[in-house]
């Protein structure tokens, strides 16, 4: 299969006010990619084309091979995908919002699975524990692990990190970076440029309507020269590199 992911010319209204205006990029399979962009830049829009809970005006999308408009049932079948806000249920414990997903997805070892993913977050010893007690570093992980029954090819998240602590922040990192190696695709939206900066192999930046600069970390900072302070060379960070392309930031 050639790209994971693959978006050509995607445009998406919200009556007047126009969103998306012909967004192109695309995913390798088993990557990470970052969509960068600030509030309201249209990421989540992005997000909810390619998981086929929002139809596009225009342009196209391909997802683990399937064209989301032509084949929605299948893009759902190749996906998940974990919004901001947890979808876990705080009355039961890890151990058995985990089983209850296996269960509605019909598989077997319902147990196992559930046992095999809490050893996967780090989370066997809270396990047993009602999620109503975990922290929002806990119930993210959780979320992400739930989203990952079934073993689908790739998953979307949306503002992974957003609301935690930075200590529930690497622990999520780290869940994700779990993901890639196994070979998951993983696109992530993020409004933290050092979030893309510690995850992403590729980053897209998101800005009025349009993938302004898509490329490596390496690559977006070869963008901008180095700034010469004194006698030593200062390599800009993706800060730099984000705020001088959307224009909040003079170029020095
Ligand atoms: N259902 C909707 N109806 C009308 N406007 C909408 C709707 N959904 C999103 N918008 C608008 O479209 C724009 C893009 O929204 P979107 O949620 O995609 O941005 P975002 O990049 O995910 O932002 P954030 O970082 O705040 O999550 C925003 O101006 C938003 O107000
Ligand atoms: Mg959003």
């Amino acid at each position: 299969m050639s790209q994971a992911i693959q978006v050509r010319g995607l445009e998406k209204s919200y009556k007047d006010l126009k969103v998306l205006k012909g967004v192109d990029f695309e995913v390798a399979p088993g990557s990470i990619f970052a969509l960068l962009g600030s509030n309201g830049a249209g990421k989540t829009t992005v997000v909810k084309i390619l998981s086929t809970l929002l139809r596009a005006d225009a342009g196209s999308a391909g997802v683990n091979g399937f064209d989301v408009a032509r084949q929605p049932a299948d893009v759902r079948n190749s996906i998940s995908l974990t919004g901001q806000f947890a979808a876990v249920d705080e009355i039961l414990t890890g151990r058995e919002n985990l089983v209850l997903v296996a269960r509605l997805r019909h598989l077997k070892d319902a147990g196992t699975i559930a046992d095999d993913l809490l050893a996967r977050f780090s989370l066997t010893d809270a396990g047993g524990r009602k999620v109503a007690t975990y922290s929002g570093g806990m119930r993210r992980r959780l979320d992400i692990a739930m989203s990952l029954i079934g073993s689908p090819p790739i998953i979307f998240l949306d503002e992974p990190t957003t609301g935690l602590d930075p200590q529930a922040r690497i622990e999520v990192w780290a869940a994700v970076r779990e993901l890639a190696a196994q070979g998951t695709t993983v696109l992530l939206t993020t409004q933290y440029l050092d979030e893309a900066e510690q995850l992403a192999d590729r980053i897209a930046i998101l800005h009025e309507g349009k993938i302004i600069v898509t490329g490596t970390l390496a690559e977006l900072k070869q963008l901008l020269p180095p700034a010469k302070v004194e006698y030593v060379e200062k390599q800009p960070t993706l800060e730099d590199v984000f705020l001088t392309l959307v224009g909040t930031k003079d170029q020095k």
